[in-house]
Order: structure tokens, then C-alpha cells, then sequence
């Protein structure tokens, strides 16, 4: 079995990658220096667990899949995931390692728990993993990375309660995979914002607040929530905030927040959780 650590919730957005590389070499706009304090203390949090895996639950921005086919979910099984180029060019990190010995039966657990998972024998990951990605580790990444991809683009997306069952199972193939790894769970979405239509530019602090407080202790209140009603107080892309459901189901529901912090630097909530599981098995 593999340990379990803890689990992160981070909110992404393509502003907060540029606004990284920007800010190491020009310092940091005064509107980012916050998120840029603010994940200090889990990028130490992090350091202190030494965790050999993450498992990445995530949402692409048709940069690797399009509407053509989306998959619901799919499962990044590749021993080496290259970044995206969403346009502008490669920024300059490196790609990530997988571990395909750790992926294959974390895969085939999730299968056998009627979780049909498309196999990404090749996967390019855009800003919802690279834009937070650097503000957490220094690289070359000291971590080998599990990516699960889920469409919150192509409606109809996962329901909470399926994305909340994911992490069940996700939790019960960790702990079960015979491997020997320390992981921990990482879920990213980004929190309220709108980035198009009429409410173009509609972001909800007090939503965002309270969705980092509630997902320590009510999760449930959280998952019967419907996405429709996030997507209406805190923006459609909001709805991308339920894939944090899948990281906290990953861990007990004992597990206790180490850490939060929120600021709102512009266009997007940007939140970041980390949360200590109690008794790490082994
Ligand atoms: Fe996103």
C-alpha cells in the first residue's frame, strides 16, 4: 500500500503562470505578490512530507483534447508528460515524470470500481497543472505525477457526487496498490470567475471563502450542492471547483486543513488548501 500524506486544493488560471514568470525576473506585480506569499507556506509543507507521488486531478483547456472527443475522465499512464503549448509558446520549465508502475494499478483499481478511464499513453498538460505547478516546487520537479483529467468544458460534466465518488475509490486504490509510494492528492480548478457572456468578469470572494471552509468538515454539504447553482453565484467556470471533491474523498474524513489562504488578484478566486491526512498508513 501507498501512504497517503495529505491533499491540496489550488485554484489555476493562465494569468497566474505568466504572472509567476514575470515576477521571478521583473519581481512581482503587487496584485500577485500575495498568491506568490501565500503558497510559501505550502511549498514548505510540502518540502516537510517529502511526498514521492502526486496524484493531479485536473481539467484541460482543449489544449491537448478537443470538443471532438472529450473524454469525462482520463488517466495519464506515460512514463514523461510534456507542457502544453497553449499558443504562446513553451514557458521555461520542463515536462513532468509519471510512473507508469504506480499509474497502471491505480488505473485498473478505478476500472474495477466502474470508473471507465480513458488511458493517455501520451498526455501534454496545460496552465491547470503549469500554472500553479512552479509556485509549489522548484524543478527539475522532485515528484512523479499521476494526471487525472476530467471535462468540466463539454457539458455535461461529472456530477459532484460521481467526482466525490472518484476520490472514494482513488483513496481505496492507494491504499491498496501494493506499492510502497508517499503520496500526496492534488486537486485544481479554478475558483469563482466567468470568462465570458454577459457576466464576463463575475467573481464571488465570499463564495470562494466559504467553499475553502466548508470542504475541511461539509464536504457533503458542498457536494449536494448542484454545479448549475455554483456556475450561477460564482461563474460558470466555477464549476471546475468540483473536482476539489475528488481530493478530499482521497482523504480521511478526518483529515484537518494545516493551511488556507485566498486573495483575488484578478478575474479569478485564487484559493489554495492544504490538508494533513491523520494517520498516514504504512
Ligand atoms: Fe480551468
Amino acid at each position: 500500500m501507498s501512504r497517503i500524506l495529505g491533499g491540496i486544493g489550488i485554484a489555476h488560471t493562465p494569468s497566474m503562470g505568466y504572472q509567476y514568470d514575470k515576477g521571478v525576473r521583473e519581481g512581482f506585480d503587487p496584485k500577485w505578490q500575495p498568491w506568490y506569499d501565500g503558497t510559501r507556506p505550502v511549498k514548505q509543507w510540502l518540502r516537510e512530507k517529502r511526498p514521492s507521488h502526486m496524484v493531479v486531478i485536473y481539467n484541460d483547456h482543449m489544449n491537448y483534447f478537443d470538443l471532438k472527443a472529450y473524454p469525462t475522465f482520463a488517466i495519464g499512464v506515460a512514463a514523461h508528460f510534456p507542457q502544453a503549448d497553449e499558443g504562446y509558446g513553451l514557458r521555461p520549465f520542463p515536462g513532468v515524470d509519471g510512473d507508469p508502475d504506480f499509474a497502471w494499478p491505480i488505473a485498473r483499481s478505478l476500472v474495477r470500481d466502474g470508473f471507465d478511464l480513458t488511458f493517455c499513453q501520451e498526455l501534454e498538460l496545460d496552465h491547470g497543472v503549469y500554472s500553479w505547478l512552479p509556485y509549489l516546487f522548484d524543478a527539475p520537479w522532485p515528484l512523479k505525477v499521476l494526471p487525472i483529467a476530467v471535462n468540466m468544458l463539454m457539458h455535461p460534466v461529472p456530477t459532484p457526487q460521481r467526482l466525490h465518488a472518484l476520490g472514494a475509490s482513488l483513496r481505496r486504490a492507494l491504499l491498496n496498490d501494493g506499492a510502497n509510494r508517499d503520496v500526496v492528492v492534488l486537486a485544481t480548478g479554478g475558483m469563482s470567475h466567468q470568462i465570458h457572456g454577459t457576466k464576463f468578469g463575475l467573481t464571488n470572494e465570499k463564495w470562494d471563502r466559504y467553499f475553502l471552509d466548508a470542504i475541511e468538515q461539509r464536504q457533503d454539504e458542498l457536494v449536494a450542492t448542484p454545479v448549475e447553482e455554483i456556475m450561477q453565484v460564482a461563474g460558470t467556470e466555477a464549476a471546475e471547483l468540483a473536482m476539489w471533491y475528488t481530493m478530499r474523498a482521497a482523504l480521511a474524513v478526518s483529515a484537518r486543513t494545516h493551511y488556507s489562504f485566498y486573495t483575488l488578484p484578478a478575474v479569478t478566486g485564487c484559493g489554495v488548501i492544504a490538508l494533513d491526512e491523520p494517520e498516514p498508513r504504512g
